[in-house]
């Protein structure tokens, strides 16, 4: 029975990143241990929880939006209880009741956890919480994505104050899990029938517990655990170390993908971004992982439009993209965040001079996955099946080695079945293949 007489179930949405959907599990198993119902639907929810991101101005919209649909829903069913939680909580507090009157409970990212004793109101716990220090880094469970693949969080917050970014303010400095939890998580993850864990942080590469660093991490993960697929997000250019390069070489439990945003392309705005690194040492880590792995997919983030950003610099980030050649990216028009140190800078490449440079680097990116793509045919991968595909269900989808989605037509396959296919055409998202039957 749950602790609050009337809310027995609750229903939650993600966005934003991986780790909100790692904290939302965390939060979905802490509220189901205290005797609430989670629900699929949320006509069916006496508590929408919303755990939310704050990331860009249009991630924070669209919790706006939901907030307001969410108001007409409140007014034919007053029982109705709403919870903020997460990034977005964390960065408004209580200035988000000046918008959103009808919240009952605001709780930042050190405190979502609590929120069942914000419900039964134990010690009095208030409706807003989001002082930092709070948090018990051992609740912090594995969650699975499917049920053949999870995520393992090994840090939480990030320490790099990228002059842009929101995400240390709204998530508090960097803090490790101990790598003995991590190996813990790994494993109980795989007795549950997980197949592929990646381990999240904001930036992996700069993790350390006592005297143990990130490519340790991974040998250990790899030697005490049997996870078949080992992944990792997000690594930092300036912390990815010659060690990490060589255990993914040596190590096939690890997959050959590494996300490595590279943000911009010329040296003088990645100084103004705090990022720490050169455009001559971001090359050398992608040479480094090109000449040790036969195969490595690499995908990055861009921003385009950032304080200042000339055209001149914009065309140097349009050449490192065609330099690297990456298999995918994220694409973003620089937005101002309220409290961080780019604020302070004058916004001054136009809406439209933003939105231009944008759409020309997504054309190029998208001819070069393409060409990318293109690779791949003939080439076997080993693939995770993941369900039936969203157009034709039919066909078959599952996620390669290289973290690419393959559509594929097959028989007596199941979720979760790591199977190989040979890939037969690709387009500039999506390859597709066919199962190649062993004799
Ligand atoms: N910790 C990760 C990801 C952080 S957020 C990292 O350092 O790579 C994900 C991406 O959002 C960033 O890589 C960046 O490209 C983008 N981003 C962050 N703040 C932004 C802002 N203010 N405007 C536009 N894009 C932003
Ligand atoms: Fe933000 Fe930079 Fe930290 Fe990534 S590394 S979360 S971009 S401050
Ligand atoms: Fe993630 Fe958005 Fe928070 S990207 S860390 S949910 S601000």
């Amino acid at each position: 029975m749950a602790g609050n007489k009337q809310i027995c179930t609750f229903h939650i949405t993600t966005f934003g990143c991986q780790m909100n959907l790692a904290d939302s599990s965390t939060l979905a198993t802490t509220m189901t241990t205290r005797g609430y119902q989670r629900v699929n639907s949320e006509v069916d929810a006496d508590l929408l929880i919303l755990n939310t991101c704050s990331v860009r101005d249009k991630a924070e919209q669209r919790v706006i939006g939901r907030l307001g649909e969410i108001k007409r829903l409140k007014r034919n069913n007053p029982q109705l209880k709403v919870a903020v939680v997460g990034c977005m909580a964390q960065r408004l507090g209580e200035e988000l009741l000046k918008v959103a009157p009808h919240v009952d409970y605001i709780l930042g990212t050190d405190r979502l956890f609590e929120l069942p004793d914000a419900l039964e109101n134990i010690e009095g716990a208030p409706s807003v919480m989001t002082a930092f220090g709070h948090e018990n880094m051992d609740i912090i469970v594995p969650s699975k994505e499917t049920p053949f693949s999870g995520f393992v969080t090994i840090s939480r917050g990030c320490d790099n104050f990228c002059t842009y970014c929101i995400v240390p303010y709204v998530r508090g400095r960097e803090r490790a899990h101990s790598a003995d939890q991590i190996v813990q998580n790994v494993r109980s993850l795989v007795a549950e029938g997980v197949v592929e864990i990646t381990l999240l942080g904001q930036n992996v590469n700069s993790y350390r517990h006592n005297h143990t660093d990130f490519p340790q991490l991974l040998e250990r993960v790899i030697n005490e655990t049997d996870v078949p697929r080992l992944r990792f997000m997000t690594s930092h250019p300036k912390d990815l170390s010659e060690r990490l390069v060589e255990i993914i070489a040596r190590e096939p439990r690890i997959m050959p993908h590494v996300h490595l945003p590279l943000q911009s392309g010329a040296d003088r705005v990645l100084e103004k971004m705090g990022r720490g690194y050169t455009v001559e040492s971001y090359l050398k880590i992608i040479e480094s992982l090109r000449r040790s792995l036969d195969y490595v997919v690499i995908t990055t983030d861009l921003i385009v439009g950032f304080p200042t950003e000339t055209e001149k610099e914009f065309e140097q980030t349009l050449n490192v993209v065609r330099r690297v050649r990456y298999d995918s990216a994220f694409m973003f028009r620089y937005s101002v965040r309220p409290g961080t140190i780019a604020a302070g800078y004058e916004d001054d490449v136009s809406e439209e001079g933003k939105i231009r440079r944008l759409k020309k680097l997504i054309s190029l990116q998208q001819k070069i996955g393409y060409e990318q793509n293109q690779r791949e045919i003939n080439q076997l991968r080993q693939s995770i099946v993941e369900g039936a595909s969203r157009r034709d269900s039919k066909v078959l989808r599952a996620r390669t080695e290289g973290n690419k989605t393959v559509l594929f037509e097959a028989e007596n396959v199941s979720p979760g079945d790591i199977v190989p296919i040979r890939i037969t055409s690709a387009d500039a998202y999506t390859l597709h293949g066919r199962m190649e039957v062993s004799n």
